[in-house]
Formats: structure tokens, C-alpha cells, sequence
């Protein structure tokens, strides 16, 4: 029996120490988010899908920084940081990674300004790679070239021959749109020696990766080219125009993949839904909506204009009403909200429950079927099912000092503009008077009422109005 040859190990390297000078920003231009995630964390999530056994990243600007950001994300397991402390090119960051790798290493060697990236397409490097002794590269055409590496392909067309930076092209390289995404599947054994024998004599004085890819060439070591069905995976970031290109594509591609499984998106061009965001068939955004984060949405559900839902999970046949901004929030099946209701961390409608116009709510919930629909602050609060919250009840939750509960039976009929000075607590079937201040428990069934004696006193106005003015 003839053995298989064993898959060689898969090691990521992903490169993340550049300035990104041209980003004109404070912030590392890995940590920038692309749909809402460092860019960075985006590639490490393909390198992890990938089946990666290692994961290193190069740092080098910004690097605490970077690091500090991945782990606060929760993003650093497994990942092993490498050092590039001056910034001399791509292909000195590669070289860094030397020492921590062996000979029969297969290196995905990844951009981290490049986003985009499926898993699948460093599947299908890795194939490639193995047909050829020099390794693989994806490349991409693209409309827009802009700046990117221009390849230069055998006369077969499938094989590189060199690759060119724009900085360093003739008006006839730059003509070429089909460019280097930035992805490579090099076997470890060549590409460091290939390193070494390239120069710094560029435009722009660096050691290009790039470079000993033309080498491995000329050494008579093929290294196949990999083109992108979906050019949006070549999408490099260098400066901020790119990163609307990519902010849009990644947001577009998630769209799309919700329209095919269901989703009404009246104007996807207007319509934010992060690509970690699932929703149900059936269920109906219209302009202006932002999903983002970790939120979920069920099926049937109707999204108005405006709404900004982040980190949220709503049941299915939840109606959202114009301009709502949900963060952290939870509403059961048939629960409605809206227009212009502010949920915050911890906010729970439960089944049927509303809450309305200029309503906002934090680490409280409203029972089945109870409602809230004008004009209410509650916090740290809980009320019962089929409660009437009237409009401009407030909860007192903060003495200036802590936090304290309220809570609110079933079947309670809270009156309009009620104070509930917390902590207190109203009986099931209780009534608080309009316009009462409540300092102290309402048992169940019973009325409260906390304000002063309406006075009348006849003729006042009148008087008032025919006393001559001094
Ligand atoms: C690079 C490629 C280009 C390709 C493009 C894809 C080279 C020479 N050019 O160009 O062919 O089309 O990516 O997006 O490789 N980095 C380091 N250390 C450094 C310099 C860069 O770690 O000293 C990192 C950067 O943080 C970045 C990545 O390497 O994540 C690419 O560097 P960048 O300067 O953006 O190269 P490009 O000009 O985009
Ligand atoms: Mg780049």
C-alpha cells in the first residue's frame, strides 16, 4: 500500500505591523473595523476556519495596542505574537516569522488589510499550492486597481511571472488590473532563502514579499496563480476609501446572502446588517436600518425606518416602529416597539408587551402582554404581566449613591406621571393615582396615592384679571 502523503502543517501568518501612514489615523489600521470588526480579527476568524494549527501574527506599529484589542475581543487564543520592530516591508515582516516555523510548514501568509478572505479560498490555495513546488497566490481583476501589486502572468496565464508594485510600475504595468490580493500558500522550505536574496532597490526602499515570489520563479520554482471568483476578497485597505469599499462590499455580501434565504431589504443600499447578525425568513427591513453585532431577529418581524439594533434578540412577528435604538435588549414573540423607543442593556419585553414613543428602558422588563407606550423611564425595574404603564411614569432607580429595584405586579394600572421612588414595590391589581409620588409599598389591589389635596378657591382668576394694574 502506497501512503498518502501527510497534509502538511497549515501555519497562518498574518502580516499586521505596518504604519498604514495613509489611514491618517491614531489607530493602528488593523484595529480598524471593516462591518463592524477589526480588520485584523476578520483574518484570524478565515485563518481559523481554515484549519490553521498555528496562528502567527506580526506586529510592530501600534503592536501593544493591537495585541491589547485582539485579547479585550477575546480574539488572542492560540495566537502567537512576532515582533517586527522596524518596518521595513512586507517581506522583512514574513522573515520574522522564521525561527517559529519548520521545513514542511505550508505558510498562508495573509494580509491583515485584507479582510474579505473566506476560509474557502484558502482551501482552495492550499490545492493549488500542492500542484506546484513554489506555492500559490490569489489574485483578482478589479475595475479600480488603485494602488495594489499588478501581476504579471506566464504566457500560460495560470503561472505568475513577477509581481509589480504600483510605486514601482510602468504606465503599462499599471494598465494591468489584475492585481495580488495579498494571500499566499508558500511552502516554508524556500520562501526565507528566496527572502534573503531579495533587495531593498524599490520605490519605496522596502523588502517586498512580493519580490521573492518572482524569485522562487526564476529559481524554476512556479508559483500557480489562484483567481477570485468574487474580486471583493482582493479588497487591501490602505487608506480610508478602501475601507468604505470594504465596509460596503462585506455589508453587501451578507445582504445578499438574506435575501436569498428570505429576507425583505427594501433598499439594501441603505440597510447596515453585520455579517455575525442572523434574521428570520420573512421578516421585513426597511431604509435605514443598522443590525449589528451579536443581534438576532426572528421571523416576520418588521423592521420601520430607522431602527439601530445592536447586540439584541427579537423573537419572531416583533414589530419595530420608526427611529428605535436597541442595545443589549431582548423582545419576545409579538412584542412592539416604537417609534422613538430607547431599550438599553437588560431591557426584556416579554410576549405582546409594548413599548412606546419616547419610552426608554434599562435592566427592566415589562411582563406578557404589559405595556408602556408614553413618555416612561424604567430602570431596574420589573413589571408584571398585563400591567398599564401611563405616560411619564418614571422609576427613581438612583438615590445618587446605588441603584435600587422596583417592582410592579400583575394587572398593576400605574397612573400617569407616578414617581416610583425605588426601592418599592406594587401589589398585583394595584392602582397608583396620577401624579403621585410613591415612596412607600403598594399592597395588592389596594390604590396609592402620593400627592397633595387639589385646592379650590373660587373666583380667583376673575379677580386677578379685573385687579387694575399699579
Ligand atoms: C501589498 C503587496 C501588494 C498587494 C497588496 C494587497 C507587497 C510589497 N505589496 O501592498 O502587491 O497588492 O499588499 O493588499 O507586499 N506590513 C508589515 N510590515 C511591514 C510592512 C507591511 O507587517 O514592514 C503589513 C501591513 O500591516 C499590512 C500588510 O503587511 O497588513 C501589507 O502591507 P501594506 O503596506 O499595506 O502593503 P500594500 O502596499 O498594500
Ligand atoms: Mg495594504
Amino acid at each position: 500500500m502506497v501512503a498518502r502523503p501527510a497534509r502538511p502543517r497549515r501555519v497562518a501568518v498574518i502580516l499586521a505591523a505596518g504604519k498604514g501612514t495613509r489611514m491618517r489615523s491614531r489607530q493602528p489600521k488593523v484595529l480598524h473595523p471593516v462591518a463592524g470588526r477589526p480588520m485584523l480579527h476578520r483574518v484570524l476568524d478565515a485563518a481559523r476556519s481554515a484549519g490553521c494549527e498555528r496562528l502567527l501574527v506580526v506586529v510592530g506599529h501600534g503592536a501593544d495596542t493591537v495585541r491589547a484589542a485582539t485579547e479585550a475581543a477575546g480574539m488572542a487564543d492560540g495566537v502567537e505574537w512576532v515582533l517586527q520592530e522596524e518596518q521595513r516591508g512586507t517581506g522583512d515582516a514574513l522573515a520574522r516569522a522564521e525561527p517559529h516555523v519548520e521545513a514542511d510548514d505550508l505558510l498562508f501568509v495573509l494580509s491583515g488589510d485584507v479582510p474579505l478572505l473566506r476560509p474557502e479560498t484558502l482551501e482552495a490555495l492550499a490545492t493549488a499550492a500542492a500542484t506546484t513546488t513554489g506555492g500559490a497566490m490569489a489574485t483578482a481583476t478589479l475595475d479600480e486597481p488603485g494602488r495594489l501589486g499588478r501581476v504579471l502572468a506566464d504566457t500560460a496565464g495560470d503561472g505568475l511571472e513577477r509581481i509589480v508594485e504600483a510605486a514601482d510600475a510602468s504606465a503599462d504595468e499599471l494598465a494591468v488590473r489584475r492585481i495580488n490580493a495579498g494571500l499566499y500558500a508558500l511552502p516554508a522550505r524556500h520562501v526565507f532563502d528566496d527572502l534573503r536574496g531579495v533587495g531593498t532597490g524599490n520605490a519605496q526602499g522596502e523588502l517586498y514579499l512580493t519580490d521573492a515570489l518572482g524569485a522562487a520563479v526564476t529559481a524554476g520554482r512556479p508559483i500557480a496563480l489562484l483567481e477570485l471568483d468574487d474580486a471583493t476578497e482582493a479588497f487591501g485597505i490602505n487608506d480610508r476609501r478602501d475601507l468604505t469599499r470594504a465596509h460596503r462590499a462585506l455589508i453587501d455580501r451578507h445582504l445578499d446572502t438574506l435575501l436569498t434565504a428570505g429576507v425583505t431589504i427594501l433598499d439594501p443600499g441603505r440597510t447596515v446588517v453585520e455579517p455575525e447578525v442572523a434574521v428570520g425568513a420573512d421578516t421585513v427591513l426597511h431604509a435605514g436600518v443598522s443590525l449589528l453585532g451579536a443581534t438576532r431577529i426572528g421571523t416576520g418581524c418588521v423592521l420601520h425606518q430607522g431602527a439601530w439594533v445592536r447586540d439584541c434578540i427579537l423573537a419572531d412577528d416583533v414589530e419595530v416602529q420608526p427611529y428605535c435604538v436597541l442595545d443589549g435588549a431582548r423582545v419576545d414573540e409579538e412584542g412592539r416597539v416604537g417609534p422613538f423607543t430607547r431599550l438599553r442593556p437588560d431591557a426584556v419585553l416579554r410576549r405582546g408587551a409594548r413599548a412606546g414613543t419616547f419610552v426608554e428602558m434599562k435592566n427592566a422588563v415589562l411582563g406578557v402582554g404589559a405595556r408602556a407606550n408614553h413618555l416612561s423611564y424604567l430602570g431596574d425595574a420589573a413589571v408584571g404581566d398585563d400591567s398599564n404603564i401611563g405616560a411619564g411614569v418614571v422609576t427613581c432607580n438612583y438615590d445618587g449613591v446605588r441603584k435600587h429595584r422596583t417592582e410592579i405586579g400583575a394587572g398593576a394600572f400605574i397612573g400617569s406621571d407616578t414617581m416610583l421612588v425605588a426601592p418599592v414595590r406594587i401589589g398585583d391589581g394595584a392602582t397608583t393615582a396620577a401624579g403621585s409620588t410613591i415612596t412607600l409599598d403598594v399592597p395588592d389591589g389596594a390604590l396609592g396615592v402620593g400627592r397633595a389635596r387639589q385646592r379650590t378657591i373660587e373666583g380667583w382668576a376673575v379677580r386677578r384679571r379685573d385687579t387694575p394694574k399699579s
